[in-house]
C-alpha cells in the first residue's frame, strides 16, 4: 500500500535546509517515530546522506532513551556517525538478531525492492537488512519509482573480489546483456573504489524492462564466481518513507 502523511514541521531547520534535504530528513523522523519503539535494544544505521536524519532524531529521543541501546553500524561512515551522536557502538558478530535497521536507498519500486550500494556499503547493509526484525528505507522524492532503474541510471552496484573484477565485468558484458558495466573509479579517476571490505565495486545498467523482475537480475549477478553481493534487496523492506517537496512524506509498504 501507499499513503502520503500530512506535513511534518522540523521547526528548528526549516527554512535553513534545501527542499531535497529537508525531504530527507522528514523521511527519517517519519520512519523513526514510527519504528524505532522504546523497547527496542539493538539498533542497525545504514549509510548515505539520509541517515544523519535518523540519528538526529533518535539521539532527540533523549540520553534516557538510548542508554540501554546499542547501536550497529554499516560502514565507517555510519561507524562514525555513531560514535560522534555519543551512542554506543556494537558489532553484528555481538548482535545477530537487530530490533530495526533503517537506512536510505538509491531507488526503491511499488513492491519495495530496492537499488542499493550509491556509497559502496550494501554488503554490510544487506548484513544489517537481513539480521533486522524490521528493515525500514528512508529518501527523498527522487527514490519513489514504480520501476527500478526509472530515475537512477548509474546500474546495479556490485561489489567484487579484485583478483575476479576482469572476469566479472566480461560476464556482464557477454554474458548477462550489460555492455555499459565498468568498473567504479575513485574521484580523478585515481584508482578503483575500494569498499570497506577491501573489494572493488562495478556498476551494471539494465534496461527498465529487465529491472521490472530484479530478483531475476540479482539471483544471475550472484551466480558469478567473485561476485561478493549485488546492491539489489529484494522484499527485505517492511515499509520506505520518502519526504515530499511540499513538506508531506509517502509511506509505502
Ligand atoms: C550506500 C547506500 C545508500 O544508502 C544509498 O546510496 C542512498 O544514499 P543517500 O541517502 O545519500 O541518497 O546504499 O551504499
Amino acid at each position: 500500500g501507499s499513503t502520503r502523511l500530512k506535513p511534518l514541521k522540523s521547526p528548528i531547520q526549516e527554512g535553513k535546509l534545501s527542499v531535497i534535504e529537508r525531504s530527507k530528513q522528514l523521511a527519517a523522523w517519519t520512519a523513526v517515530d514510527e519504528h524505532v519503539l522504546p523497547e527496542y535494544r539493538v539498533i542497525g544505521i545504514g549509510s548515505g546522506s539520509t541517515v544523519p536524519y535518523v540519528v538526529e532524531r533518535i539521539v532527540s529521543q533523549g540520553a534516557e532513551a538510548n542508554k540501554d541501546r546499542v547501536f550497529i553500524p554499516t560502514g565507517f561512515q555510519s561507524k562514525e556517525l555513531i560514535v560522534s551522536s555519543g551512542l554506543s557502538l556494537g558489532d553484528v558478530d555481538q548482535y545477530p538478531t537487530i530490533d530495526v535497521t533503517l537506512d536510505g536507498a538509491d531507488e526503491v519500486d511499488t513492491q519495495l525492492n530496492c537499488i542499493k550500494g550509491g556509497g559502496a556499503c550494501h554488503l554490510r547493509e544487506k548484513v544489517l537488512a537481513e539480521a533486522a526484525t524490521t528493515f525500514i528505507l528512508v529518501a527523498d522524492y527522487r527514490k519513489n519509482v514504480e520501476y527500478l532503474g526509472t530515475n537512477f541510471k548509474a546500474g546495479v552496484p556490485i561489489e567484487v573480489v579484485p583478483f575476479a573484477y576482469a572476469k566479472v565485468l566480461q560476464n556482464l558484458h557477454q554474458v548477462l546483456n550489460s555492455p555499459k558495466a565498468t568498473l567504479r573509479m575513485a574521484v580523478a579517476k585515481a584508482g578503483p573504489v575500494v569498499s570497506d571490505n577491501g573489494n572493488f565495486i562495478i556498476d551494471a545498467p539494465f534496461d527498465v524492462e529487465r529491472m521490472k523482475e530484479p530478483y531475476k537480475i540479482m539471483a544471475q549477478i550472484k551466480m558469478l564466481t567473485g561476485v561478493v553481493e549485488v546492491g539489489l534487496f529484494c522484499h527485505m523492506a517492511r515499509a520506505a518513507y520518502f519526504g515530499n517537496q511540499d513538506g508531506s512524506v509517502t509511506a509505502k509498504w
